[in-house]
């Protein structure tokens, strides 16, 4: 369907068309199965996401809203909602990492970190980081995938966040274990982030899970006060020195990242090789290169790998003509929002309402928008690079993890002639 069509559609047939797909083999059956197999309540508050608009009260849950301009709205009013208190992110974080966390979080010292840190994942250090990362890993894997051998992909996407996280923490690493010393990385800040399971209707943590998350969070982190005063400008640890950050804030900033920035990275990456295949959308890119850079932004659209924010209502507001009361929970469903705007197309124009809502909104806007951008460039580039198309062998959905993700992912290229020769 055009995307005229989909835009201008009543909200009606929006919604149809959203769900329609549901069926089959289509790229957004797959994306549904990978949903739930994840969440099995996924599908169900995406389903009921498409009536909240702009927003709407479920029994049990608090206020949803699928619609981007209340998310956007939602989000950017800091008098009214948080997410330190109970609802938020920020209350899991608080118990864990200590009371500081309020300050550096959402208070006065979020505003000073996110100035401060406002250079850390620009365009040019976000490449620079994935050339320094994932070089010599990514040219192995292009090298024996072109010559026709299978690649998990989901596998490959763990291990290099693994290698990631590495390169931006400046981790010790045992040497001599190959790609295993990564995936044990990745897997560490996939168990910290599933501290998180469970929480969406309770962010109150159990003394063992805050204990367990104690002790992965100084595993991580330990380090940074040996490394603080020499760490060199091109690690996150040097840049948080050269920028005037505390060792305290450079240890919260990093348990951060590779909370934020692990999962959801590796999500989007087989996500996108998914959804290029299943859509035949590959096939377009591979004729019109030049919208790359759009076939990226739409396959974080359409994956949205952080399907839900939570907030909670610090004082009560109106939202379209709905009082939220103080103490009322607020969940913003970015996943139903970005796909009501219609099915995966590279060349889908950008949706000025929607701007990133994949990456959030307002003063906690993903800091790593950037970075996990030029990730998933160097994935098409895996994929796509040499000019022709490639095929889902094999696929495993990962079963319930906080973030939506394949666990596996086998891709092969296609053994048609080149392209361009
Ligand atoms: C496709 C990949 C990613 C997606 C979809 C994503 C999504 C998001 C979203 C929705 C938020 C806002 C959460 C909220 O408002 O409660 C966020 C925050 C954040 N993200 Fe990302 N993220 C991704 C990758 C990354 C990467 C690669 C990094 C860094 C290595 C990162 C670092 C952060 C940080 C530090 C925050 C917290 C910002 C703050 O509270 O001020 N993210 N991300």
């Amino acid at each position: 369907m055009p995307v005229a069509e989909d835009l201008d559609a009543p909200p009606r047939e929006r919604r149809l068309s959203l769900w329609r797909d549901g069926i089959g083999d289509g790229a957004a059956a797959h994306e549904h199965r990978l949903l739930s197999a994840a969440r099995p309540a996924l599908p169900l508050l995406n389903w009921l996401g498409q009536f909240a608009n702009p927003i709407m009260r479920v029994p049990g849950l608090g206020w949803i809203t699928a619609d981007p301009r209340t998310a956007r709205a939602l989000l950017n009013d800091p008098e009214h909602l948080t997410l330190l208190s109970e609802g938020g992110v920020g209350h899991l974080w608080a118990q864990i990492l200590g009371d500081w966390v309020h300050d550096l979080f959402d208070g006065p010292g979020h505003h000073d970190l996110r100035t401060r840190s406002r250079e850390l994942f620009t365009e040019k250090t976000s490449a620079a980081f994935v050339t320094r990362a994932w070089g010599a890993r990514l040219a192995e894997a292009r090298a024996s995938f072109e010559a026709g051998e299978e690649l998990d992909l989901a596998d490959l996407s763990r291990v290099l966040v693994g290698h990631m996280v590495v390169t931006l923490l400046g981790l010790p690493i045992e040497s001599g274990r190959g790609d295993d010393a990564y995936r044990e990385i990745f897997a560490t800040g996939e168990q910290l982030a599933s501290i998180a399971l469970g929480t969406t209707a309770d962010t109150t943590l159990p003394p063992q899970k805050i204990a367990v998350a104690r002790e992965i969070v100084e595993r991580l982190t330990a380090h940074i006060g040996d490394a603080f005063g020499t760490a060199h400008p091109d690690t996150i640890i040097g840049r948080c020195r050269e920028i005037g950050l505390t060792v305290q804030q450079t240890q919260g900033l990093s348990t951060l990242l590779m909370v934020a920035g692990t999962e959801t990275a590796a999500s989007a990456m087989a996500r996108t090789a998914a959804l290029l295949f299943d859509s035949g959308e590959q096939h377009r890119l591979l004729a019109m290169p030049q919208h790359r850079d759009d076939a990226i932004r739409e396959a974080l659209r359409v994956t949205s790998p952080a399907p839900l924010i939570g907030r909670s209502v610090l004082a009560d507001l109106d939202v379209a003509g709905r009082r939220l009361r103080a103490g009322e929970r607020v969940m913003v469903l970015t996943w139903t929002a970005n796909n009501l705007a219609g099915p995966y197309r590279i060349d889908r124009p950008y949706l000025p309402q929607h701007r990133q809502l994949w990456f959030g909104a307002g003063r906690h806007l993903c800091l790593g928008g950037p970075l996990a951008r030029a990730e998933l460039g160097a994935i098409v580039d895996l994929l796509l690079g040499d000019g022709r198309p490639f095929r889902v062998v094999e696929r495993r959905y990962g079963r319930k993890v906080l973030i939506p993700a394949y666990s596996s992912l086998v891709v092969q290229k296609d053994r048609g002639p080149r392209r361009e020769e």
